[in-house]
């Protein structure tokens, strides 16, 4: 059986540096597909969901190179339409970007359900109704697929913010001269999205603001690129050692991007400096509880969530959570439980009452972010915790297992 291994109450101090984040590397590395043309990434993530986005890249023909670890050339010039087998667009979420990015270099495409992590039902009706606003006639099935028919202009107005719709909405908009998106979604990734197609040769303003003005790619640039740092593995860091106690400074970070997660570790006691590029967190291990509400940004990150669930778990009072992006991403309550916590669910809120330890127990993480709670959550509980189904976690998170031991953590692989 495998899994990761921690023995809690380890205090954390010294440094770490967060990767880059997992929802930039793969839209962008999928969003080759959309452009001929030579392009070096920086700052990739060593993680599963980039894997898959390579895999997926290689089935259309791309060539990728990999300069070190953390960067990539990836030569699109030659890439031709291809259908991914279920299994592998099934292996995460962002799968479905191929569907934007094929519309722009082909005119069409067809593609199984994307996967990803199960915390809700996750319907596609955005992505579907913006293709078919840009001229698409789409067919919806097993497999979608869609033809484009020539459309100079598009104007499209989401019925509510979604990520993955104003990503894939933005990738197939390239191959017209104007399109206006409006109700997008503000994920910083998104910026970096923007920020690379530009890169490349695209014009799309509007970013930061509800919309969103895209007039196509005409000269595409061979650019070169660096990803933006993770905020989500940066706030998972600041309640690792929230919960373990200790004093950690957390390095590559854009501090703007954690502002909603900073103000909540502050509003329990969590002291966090800032500084230009850096965060420094200082805990005793103890702090007080209070309530949150998840939110499309600006608002407090539905990924971090579980993660903060597992922190309050273990704090002085009581707590609640109300999940207001996913209708079912509470999967990680029955672990904590049986670690200790008290936690109670009603519809999409969360009633936690802290307690004074968790324990340690063998639990399983369902998905990637719950993985990341349960890892928080043993950090600072008293005695072993073993965890399973540890491949949720490497989907989106960099070489855990060494930055935790290198700041104090007693974490280790079993095989
Ligand atoms: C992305 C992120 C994920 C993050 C989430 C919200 C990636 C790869 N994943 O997921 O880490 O938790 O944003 O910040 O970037 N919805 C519909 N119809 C649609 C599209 C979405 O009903 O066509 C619903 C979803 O079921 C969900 C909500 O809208 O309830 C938000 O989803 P969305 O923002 O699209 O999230 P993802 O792109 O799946």
């Amino acid at each position: 059986m495998s899994g990761i291994i921690i023995k809690g109450q380890n205090k954390l101090n010294g440094e770490v540096n967060i990767s880059g984040m997992k929802n930039s590397a793969v839209a962008i590395i999928l969003s080759c597909i959309a452009i001929p043309g030579v392009f070096t990434i920086r700052n990739v993530p060593q993680i599963d969901d980039v894997k898959t986005a390579k895999e997926i890249l290689l089935c259309f023909g791309a060539t990728i190179y990999d300069m070190d670890e953390e960067t990539i050339r990836i030569d699109s010039t030659n890439v031709k339409n291809a259908t991914i087998s279920k299994s592998l667009m099934q292996k995460m979420r962002a799968s479905y970007y191929v569907a934007g990015a094929s519309l722009t270099r082909f005119g069409e495409f067809s593609i199984h359900l994307p996967g990803g992590c199960n915390i809700g039902k996750r319907p596609i009706d955005q992505h579907l109704k913006a293709f078919k606003a840009m001229g698409a006639e789409v067919c919806d099935g097993n497999i979608i697929s869609a033809k484009s028919n020539d459309l100079d202009e598009c104007c499209f107005t989401f019925d509510f913010k979604t990520v993955g719709g104003t990503i894939n909405a933005i990738l197939a908009s390239l191959r017209l001269k104007k399109t206006i998106l409006k109700n997008v979604a503000q994920e910083p990734y998104i910026g970096d999205l923007i920020d690379f197609l530009n890169c490349c040769g695209a014009n799309i303003t509007g970013f930061g603001t509800d919309e969103l003005v895209i007039k196509g790619i005409e000269n595409i640039n061979n650019c070169s690129y660096t990803i933006m740092p993770d905020y989500i593995e940066a706030g998972t860091y600041i309640a690792a050692t929230a919960i373990a106690g200790g004093n950690v400074k957390i390095n590559n970070v854009v501090p703007s991007h954690l502002e909603k997660i900073v103000e909540s570790f502050s509003k329990i006691g969590i002291e966090v400096l800032k500084d230009s590029n850096s965060l420094r967190v200082i805990s005793n291990g103890e702090y007080r509880g209070t309530n949150i509400e998840t939110a499309p940004y600006p608002g407090f990150p539905t990924d971090m969530q579980p993660i903060m669930a597992a922190l309050l778990s273990a704090a002085d009072g009581e707590s609640t959570i109300k999940e207001k992006v996913f209708e079912n991403r509470f999967g990680f309550i029955g672990s904590l439980n049986k670690m200790g916590a008290d936690i109670t669910q009603d519809g999409d809120k969360l009633y936690i009452t802290g307690v004074e330890k968790l324990s340690g127990a063998s639990i399983e993480a369902v998905d990637l972010r719950a993985g990341a709670a349960l890892i928080v959550a043993a950090l600072g509980a008293n005695g072993i915790t073993t965890i399973t189904n540890e491949g949720h976690i490497m989907r989106g998170y960099p070489l855990i297992v060494n930055k935790l031991k290198q700041i104090g953590a007693n974490i280790d692989y079993i095989n």
